[in-house]
């Protein structure tokens, strides 16, 4: 392992932090980031926690033209005495280095950056709010920035972490949404860029966002671009369903993110001994056993919602009301005891905390 040493430099002037019980997502920017630039040649180089910035790139830089560009999403947690604890960190390194290969952006050394993340996250520890709900959510990313405008791997990188105090993801906390499921926009094929965190996938989801938006819903469910048919996610989620007793959700098939928190609720599920698979599951299949009312309850996963209910699917007109529109029991469940491991109010058993 190259030898870094990181320089610090501490923000003389701190900032004036938000009222923890106004928190909205992704809003406020903590004291300090961290900032590490790759050059081909030289590798990785110039790690420094630095002042939280703007910063200055030249116009040319390759980002803002063909999106080559990752980033990952995780949180840390304040317990009732105080330590600080991280939920997973090692999966989201894991996964930021599979974007990585994907975009063609150099490797990081996972090991490393997370003790950056831990120093980081220290000195800026008195923003990691303590209320019920809320965290401080950490956006690890990476951008291109060699000036060339030829479609090529950039021979420059910048990568950056940036904190960020939030509350509940949904201003309504855990409370069931109503989905649109989504016919003429695909989010991913396999083969494509469905599968890594880059900014483009986020960017080309915003169209039927909006178009869901204005028919009155708060996301889409995205089927598979080919066949337009078999669930793949919610939204920016992962998404289960609960039927007949029985948990199923997509298999990973390459177009669908590999979430730490779809990662977590199987886990759970398997050491509660509720039966759970991952398999192909198309709408047809859901609209059936809605019709027989098999569907007891539907839920996406990810890092900023945790668990988000799903109240109602709109498929082709077909209204499908899930468990009367409320949040199911399974759903509150898998809510409470995520939350509680990571707040550290509840016992590990499979030693996802780690403390900073
Ligand atoms: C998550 O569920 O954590 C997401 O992927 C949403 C995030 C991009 C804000």
């Amino acid at each position: 392992m190259r030898d870094y040493s990181i320089t610090i430099i501490e923000n003389q002037e701190k900032k004036q932090k938000p009222d923890p019980n106004q928190l909205e997502f992704g809003k406020h920017f903590t004291d300090h980031m961290f900032i590490m630039d790759y050059t081909e040649g030289t590798g990785w180089h110039d790690p420094r926690i630095v002042p939280y910035q703007p910063i200055s790139l030249d116009p040319a830089a390759m980002i803002f033209h063909y999106g080559q560009t990752v980033f990952e999403g995780l949180k840390a947690y304040k317990t009732q005495d105080n330590r600080v604890l991280l939920f997973r960190p090692e999966k989201n390194m894991e996964r930021l280095n599979m974007s990585n290969d994907r975009l063609c952006i150099p490797q990081i050394e996972e090991e490393f950056i997370l003790d950056c993340l831990k120093q980081l996250i220290s000195m800026d520890q008195d923003w990691i709010p303590s209320a019920e709900g809320t965290s401080l959510y950490i956006r690890p990313f990476i951008i291109s920035t060699e000036p060339y405008l030829g479609v090529a791997a950039s021979k420059t990188y910048r990568f950056m972490i940036i904190l960020s105090p939030v509350g509940s993801y949904y201003k309504e906390g855990i409370h069931p949404v109503k989905i649109f499921v989504e016919r003429e926009y695909v989010r991913a094929v396999a083969g494509g860029t469905g599968k890594a965190k880059t900014a483009g996938n986020y960017a080309g989801s915003l169209k039927a966002q909006e178009v869901s938006e204005k028919l009155g819903y708060s996301q889409v469910l995205w089927l598979d671009g080919i066949e337009k048919k078999y669930i793949e996610e919610v939204g920016s989620m992962n998404i289960f369903f609960k039927i007949n007793g029985e948990v199923v959700t997509p298999a990973l098939n390459g177009s669908i993110l590999e979430g730490v928190t779809r990662n977590s609720v199987i886990q759970l599920l398997n050491h509660w001994g509720v039966p759970v698979t991952e398999r192909r599951i198309s709408i047809d299949e859901i609209y059936e056993s809605y019709k027989k009312g098999l569907v007891e309850e539907i839920f996406g996963t990810g890092t900023a919602a945790v668990i988000s209910p799903v109240g109602e699917l709109n498929w082709e007109g077909e209204k499908m009301v899930i468990n009367d529109g409320q949040t199911g029991a399974l759903s509150k469940k898998l809510y409470h005891t995520i939350t509680s491991i990571q707040n550290g109010n509840e016992p590990d058993p499979f030693e996802w905390t780690v403390e900073v």
